[in-house]
């Protein structure tokens, strides 16, 4: 089966996205039957279209690798144009999207996804914020198209949060989810446990390695594992929380003593995503938690994360892994990519 890809944004995800698709193309067509070709690339001047066939990709790598801008390959360079009128107008089955998170109006993904899925095609994306803000919209429209959206990539991508608990545990109840959800602040938790160090030092060190952003502020705040949980509630349970239902208090005021303190009673510190009932009513929450350690999340360390699905007929399910990077968000979307052919 042929799919036909436009793929919006060009950066760190989606040139890694780019280059898997290169070097795996075989082997998906083998094991699945999935022909993929990249119709479309689209960033933030223009884009490169192949009107028929497929853009010559590993061509438009190396042009956007020697510094050219991808709306410049030749033959198939738009500047100007955008991926609004890319996917209103060319022939493709899946958007990609890739381009940065907006909390504040989801833009420009809001735009790609909605044209997307009047245009027909479903979405795959990493990008959180038009999900995030858009939850119950996007989805209604994704439903009244016939469309889908995947959204693996932008739910610890690597870590495969969201089909353990869509696809593994179909037909069971979900009772309650825990989850550590972002690999920044379990690294510096974990760093100010081993090796004793304070909060600041720890935050550092992990900017140093490339962990945290200069502005660590949405990690180190919990509203990472906020938007992650908020997607991963309203998919599981099939609801529309939006972030201010969340309660989220980060791990800026973490102390030495606090981890201390946590340890003497044989505790574990983490900054725990949770979804649980109290009174029949569904309640989410960040915050950071001493778990026993036989809690199954109490071992995950560094920069892994994990989910745990608590549900009625299939017990406790964990699973854990998924460091964040470039890599695991373009793994993410190719499998959602496979998935999507395969759930049709
Ligand atoms: N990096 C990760 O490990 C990771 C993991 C999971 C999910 N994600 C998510 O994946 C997405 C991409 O992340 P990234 O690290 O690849 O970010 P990035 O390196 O900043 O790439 C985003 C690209 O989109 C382009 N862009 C901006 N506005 C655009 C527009 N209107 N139309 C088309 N392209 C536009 C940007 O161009 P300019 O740079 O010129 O603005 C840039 O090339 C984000 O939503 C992120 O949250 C990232």
């Amino acid at each position: 089966m042929k799919k036909r890809l436009i793929l919006c944004g060009f950066g760190n995800v989606g040139r890694t996205f780019g280059r898997m698709i290169e070097d795996r193309r075989e082997m998906v067509r083998m094991k699945y039957g999935l022909d993929l070709e990249i119709a479309a690339v689209v960033d933030i001047g223009g884009a490169a279209v192949a009107k028929e066939g497929a853009l010559p990709l590993d061509r438009l790598l190396r042009h956007v690798e020697n510094g050219g801008p991808v709306e410049s390959l030749e033959g198939f360079g738009f500047p100007g144009i955008s991926g609004q009128e890319v996917l209103s107008t060319l022939n493709a089955e899946v958007l990609v999207e890739t381009t940065p998170t907006n909390l504040k109006d989801g833009e420009p993904g809001r735009r790609h996804i909605t044209a997307a899925l009047n245009s027909g095609l479903d979405v795959v994306s990493a990008n959180k914020g038009p999900l995030v803000l858009y939850f119950r919209q996007l989805m209604d429209l994704a439903s009244e198209k016939g469309r889908r959206i995947m959204m693996s990539a932008a739910t610890a991508a690597a870590l495969p949060s969201l089909d353990v608990g869509l696809l593994c545990l179909a037909g069971a109840r979900v009772l309650a989810i825990e989850g550590i959800l972002n690999g920044t602040t379990n690294f510096i938790l974990t760093r100010m446990r081993k090796e004793g160090c304070s909060y600041e030092a720890a935050l550092r060190e992990a900017q140093k390695m490339g962990i945290a952003e200069t502005d660590p502020s949405l990690d180190v705040e919990g509203y990472d594992t906020r938007n992650k949980l908020v997607l991963i509630a309203n998919r599981i349970f099939d609801k529309n929380f939006g972030t201010a239902d969340v309660a989220v208090s980060g791990i800026c005021g973490i102390s030495g003593e606090d981890i201390e303190r946590a340890g003497s009673l044989g505790k574990v510190l983490k900054l725990v995503g949770s979804a649980e009932f109290e009174e029949n009513e569904l309640k989410l929450r960040v915050e950071p938690r001493a778990l026993d350690p036989d809690h199954p999340l109490s071992s995950i360390d560094f920069s892994e994360k994990g989910i745990s699905y608590l549900t009625d007929t299939m017990g406790r399910v964990t699973v854990t892994g998924g460091k964040s990077s470039p890599v695991g968000a373009a793994a993410a979307l190719l499998k959602d990519l496979i998935h999507l052919s395969i759930l049709r």
